[in-house]
């Protein structure tokens, strides 16, 4: 089923970006969240140099004005764990015109603390942005998907999603959450025009994930990369993503587990001293 337009007179774009193996006469259109930072940034530097149409969300609108200064980004500044802030966004999306992606892609980690001394705010505060910020954008921006007749929803989750470690366990929680909405969606979406990928990065140098993990400390958020030998970029996984979003639309990556050479488990990376 397909309600793509084709237009003849249009260049093919090289490598297929659409994933349609045709020309469009208008391009898709992308949803990217987290993209004041690190791989949301990326990821909307890479759709739109692949020719998709992007809007760019998270909280910090400098962040955003000056992303869509550089790349042609529509922005829309939300904070995903506020449901009005959701609908209002949802509105603003919709009424640009259909929607072909939702990369979720939001998120992140609080502290590293043991179970028995958990801080139960971080605990609920990483559920509400991972989980159900997921879950209300997901929710509040799938009957656009729908509509478009080749819609993605991205998530955004994490080799913790999959295996936990020691200090772990609220980032695991969460990120094992997150990944049971794109596994749940996929079982319960099949047969409709909507592809659920789930990316699960493992360690990620971007510049504020272990400085917003440790309260801005510098020097605790250096020490997670120490010695590791190239770590992965932030645009190792923006490549990644667009690498599935623009597959054929019958190809499904259910899940893409990606981790630099240099670790092999959550637990195991080799570090040069
Ligand atoms: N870095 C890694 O090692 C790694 C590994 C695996 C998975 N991941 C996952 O990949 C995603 C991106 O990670 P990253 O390294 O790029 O992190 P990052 O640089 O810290 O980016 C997180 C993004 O989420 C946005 N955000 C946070 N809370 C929000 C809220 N309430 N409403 C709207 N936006 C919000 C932030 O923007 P504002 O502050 O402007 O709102 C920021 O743009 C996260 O889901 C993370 O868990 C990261």
């Amino acid at each position: 089923m397909s309600q793509q337009q084709t237009d003849p007179s249009q260049p093919v774009p090289s490598g297929d970006p659409a994933g349609t193996q045709v020309a469009r006469s208008t391009p898709l259109r992308a949803v990217v969240t987290g993209a004041s930072s690190g791989i949301g940034a990326a990821t909307v530097r890479h759709l739109c140099r692949a020719g998709w149409d992007v809007v760019a969300v998270a909280r910090r609108a400098d962040r955003l004005a000056a992303l869509a200064e550089e790349t042609g980004a529509q922005v829309v500044v939300a904070d995903l764990t506020v449901a009005d802030d959701v609908a209002r966004l949802a509105a603003e999306v919709t009424a640009g015109g259909p929607v072909h992606a939702l990369v979720n892609n939001a998120g992140g980690a609080l502290g590293t603390d043991r179970v028995e001394v958990s801080d139960v705010e971080r605990w609920r505060r990483m559920y509400e942005i991972n989980v159900l910020g997921t879950l209300q954008v997901t929710m509040a921006l799938l009957p656009a998907l729908r509509d478009s007749g080749r819609g993605d929803v991205v998530v955004l989750t994490s080799t913790a999603a999959h295996g936990t470690y020691p200090g772990g366990a609220g980032y695991v929680a969460a990120k094992h959450g997150e990944r049971v909405i794109a596994d749940t969606l996929r079982l319960e979406l099949v047969g409709e025009p909507v592809r659920v990928i789930e990316i699960a990065p493992g360690m990620v140098r971007t510049e504020e994930f272990s400085l917003t993990r440790f309260d801005g400390d510098q020097a605790k958020a250096d020490a997670v990369y120490a010695g590791v030998e190239e770590p992965l970029t932030a645009d190792d996984v923006a490549d990644a993503i667009t690498w599935t979003l623009t597959r054929p639309h019958h190809v499904n990556i259910d899940h893409l587990m990606i981790r630099p050479r240099a670790q092999a488990s959550n637990t195991l990376v080799a570090r040069k001293s």
